[in-house]
């Protein structure tokens, strides 16, 4: 590491304290970035296989222009009329998956889904919410009691239900079993039973369709609407928790509710609603807005400012006139033709799961064993492919998932590119796992 950058890493320590890590064993001094590609301090250029939040790119000139146009003119907040936020609602709900035609805006998806778990809670009457074990939804008390990925099981307060993800490769049913989603369904049943048990009603699933926290994963036909139809059931809402396979990431539609055929009663998305500005929502029917209304109003002093909803509006077009949720069809299905070459060619790689441009290769040490690597790990090999110039992150229930999520404008020469990099990476990795 440069000099000014290791005293920039000190400082950092001193100041911002221990809260804040960072991915690599050299951490990664970022100075700019354009389209897929960064650079660091010493003029080094990177591939971003990884940020999903800047989901056009890093500072596309649309966007950028957007922002600095607005920010040049006025920004205020939603106590006034301004026409951006309006447009920006009109946009979001001429995509969204039916019956969802009101939309709320905040700056982080923690905040989003804090929202939607209050609203659920208010217009239900009900308390339980179900969420998925290793899950991740923020960080506000509220939902990181929900994300169960964040603090030990026994913590759990008595309203959670935890169901089991629908992980093909690790999970109970594999995919082998032609009866995944009934053997799914049922132990959501188990534990939605065990709530009642313990006296709570379900407010609500809260639900990110694309399980990132575990996989990606790509749920068995049938299993998801299965699983709304189980909560409705029993009194609940279902949220579509889209921070992460929201707004073209599957490649398939603009959203992982609409992949499933899954009409949720609530929506949340952040991250890539913005391209790296603050922007994020939460939408709903008409009929849930209106009875929660009646008991609160909402107003998040920068959610839906007009310089956010000029950043949103421009994200929102970029993705129309550069064709990206088809490139993250067509680019997204030739990235996984080439990383299950490469999973033939490594026995480190146990599956290769996930869909579009949102791709985890599940990483073991013991293939028939399917013993998972460890975090120290996998952090050795995401440090060993970034000094191949490709920049990648991990996640999974074990930190055993090489998550792979890059702009959506990732090119079919990028993940030639990316595969050769974690390919040169993985063959040095499979000599000396622990360094
Ligand atoms: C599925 C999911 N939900 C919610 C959040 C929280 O969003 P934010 O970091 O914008 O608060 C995240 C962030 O990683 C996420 O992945």
């Amino acid at each position: 590491m440069r000099a000014s950058s290791s005293d920039l890493a000190a400082r950092r320590r001193q100041t911002l304290g221990p809260t804040y890590q960072n991915f690599y064993d050299q951490p990664l001094h970022l100075v700019r970035g354009e389209g897929v590609r960064l650079w660091d301090a010493d003029g080094r250029e990177y591939l971003d296989c990884y940020n999903n939040v800047v989901s056009v790119g890093h500072c596309h000139p649309r966007v950028v222009d957007a922002l600095c146009r607005q920010a040049a003119t006025l920004n205020t907040h939603t106590r006034y009329l301004h026409a951006s936020v309006v447009e920006l609602g009109e946009m979001l709900v001429a995509r969204l998956p039916a019956g969802i035609d009101t939309c709320v805006f905040t700056c982080t998806g923690s905040e989003a889904n804090d929202l939607a778990v209050q609203i659920a809670r208010a217009v239900t009457g009900n308390r339980g919410v179900v969420v998925s074990e290793a899950s991740y939804h923020g960080v506000t008390e509220l939902t990181r009691t929900l994300s169960t990925d964040s603090y030990p099981a026994a913590r759990r307060p008595d309203w959670l239900a935890v169901i089991e993800p629908p992980n093909r490769y690790r999970g109970p049913a594999g995919y082998d079993d032609p009866e995944a989603a009934t053997r799914y369904l049922e132990l959501a049943r188990d534990a939605l039973d065990a709530l009642d048990a313990r006296g709570h009603r379900p407010a609500a699933l809260l639900i990110d369709l694309v399980w990132d926290s575990n996989g990606p994963l790509v749920a068995p036909g049938g299993y998801v609407n299965a699983l709304a139809a189980e909560v409705r059931r029993r009194g609940g809402l279902v949220i579509a928790d889209e921070v992460q396979s929201g707004y073209c990431r599957s490649g398939a539609n603009w959203w992982g509710s609409t992949n499933y055929a899954l009409e949720p009663d609530i929506l949340t998305c952040g991250k890539p609603m913005g391209a790296g500005h603050p922007l994020a929502l939460m939408a709903t029917r008409r009929d849930i807005a209106e009875a929660y209304a009646e008991r609160c109003h909402y107003f998040n002093t920068f959610g839906g400012n007009p310089v956010s909803a000029e950043v949103g509006k421009a994200v929102i077009d970029v993705i129309d006139d550069e064709g990206l949720l088809d490139n993250a069809r067509e680019t997204g299905a030739y990235f996984e033709s080439l990383l299950r070459e490469l999973a033939a060619r490594h026995a480190t790689i146990g599956d290769v799961q996930g869909c579009g441009l949102f791709w985890g290769l599940d990483l073991v040490v013991d293939r028939d064993a399917r013993t998972p690597v460890t975090r120290e790990q996998m952090r050795r090999l995401c440090s060993l492919i970034v000094a191949e110039g490709v920049v990648t992150g991990h996640s999974g229930r074990y930190g055993q998932i090489l998550k792979l999520r890059p702009p959506l404008v990732f090119a079919r020469a990028d993940a030639e590119r990316a595969v050769a990099a974690i390919d040169a990476a993985l063959a040095r990795f499979e000599v000396e796992p622990d360094g």
